[in-house]
């Protein structure tokens, strides 16, 4: 087992606090990240962060990880760091998809629908895939996705991604049944309501979704990226060995408070 970790959206967000979390904890990082304009500096600025704090074992890529062509790409190069040893750890953390409803003004159309699902569910499975062909995943590694409420309830725009994520909590029930075996283990963190640039895309009442979860959530606050981050930070742990094919809540309780 190697001390490296892929992070699939490392540059921001639950997979950017994640990135830092466990560099501290002396993991190198490599991770992909799709970022234009501005947001390439703050993807610079995270990528320092984690340099300091882990001696430089830091590789971003800043190119669409969804793609196959990707995957084929840079698996050997991921070998190559590792020294041809498994990841401890891949992390889809991914927000990249149409957020609109299924009528109205903008309705989704099949491409855009199959675009969503691809990038924030299948591409998964193709990535679990093909670092298990590799050998690259192995006993004690880890899979795990980020999933959210909006998988079983009916949101504002919410509906393609939604789909999305019921579909990558499929892939990571049945990566988890197939691959525990070998001692790999999958599982699903659900973060409540986080204000990160994702959500911001959602809605354009993001404000008011925050100040909701405020009063909603029985610790009075929205989660954050770094409560995510001390999760998954966890999960890695031996003691988590066992956990597999499940749904690990990152909430404060959000998601057993009622609407009204
Ligand atoms: N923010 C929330 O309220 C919330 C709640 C529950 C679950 N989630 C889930 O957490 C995950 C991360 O979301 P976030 O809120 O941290 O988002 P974010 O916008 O802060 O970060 C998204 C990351 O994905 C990267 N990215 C986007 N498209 C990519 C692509 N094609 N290839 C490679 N990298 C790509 C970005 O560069 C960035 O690093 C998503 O799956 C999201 O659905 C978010």
């Amino acid at each position: 087992m190697s001390d490296w970790v892929l992070i699939l959206g490392c540059s921001a967000g639950h997979g950017g606090a994640t990135a830092k979390k466990l560099a501290e904890q002396g993991y190198g990082i490599m991770g992909f990240h799709f970022d234009r304009g501005e947001l390439k500096k703050e993807a610079e600025k995270t990528k320092g962060e984690i340099a300091n704090l882990n001696g430089g074992n830091v590789v971003f890529w800043n190119t669409n990880a969804a793609s196959q062509e990707t995957m084929d790409k840079y698996i050997p190069k991921i070998k190559e760091l590792t020294g041809g040893a498994p990841l401890k750890l891949l992390l889809h953390s991914i927000a990249f998809g149409t957020t609109t409803n299924f009528f109205g003004d903008k309705p989704v159309n099949q491409k855009q629908m199959d675009m969503t699902i691809h990038v924030m569910g299948n591409s998964l499975l193709y990535w679990t895939q093909k670092l298990f062909e590799a050998d690259l995943l192995g006993k004690g590694s880890r899979i795990l996705g980020l999933t959210s409420e909006g998988n079983y309830v009916a949101m504002e725009g919410y509906g393609p991604v939604s789909v999305a994520k019921v579909a990558m909590e499929a892939i990571i029930r049945q990566i988890g049944w197939e691959l525990g075996q070998y001692g790999i283990t999958a599982n699903a963190v659900q973060a409540g309501v986080t204000p990160t640039r994702a959500l911001t895309k959602i809605t354009d009442r993001w404000e008011e979704w925050i100040d909701n979860t405020k009063k909603r959530n029985p610790m009075r606050r929205t989660t954050q990226p770094e409560d995510v981050a001390n999760i998954i930070s966890l999960l890695m742990k031996p003691e988590a060995d066992f956990i597999n094919c499940s749904i690990i809540y990152c909430d404060g309780g959000e998601h057993r408070s009622g609407m009204v």
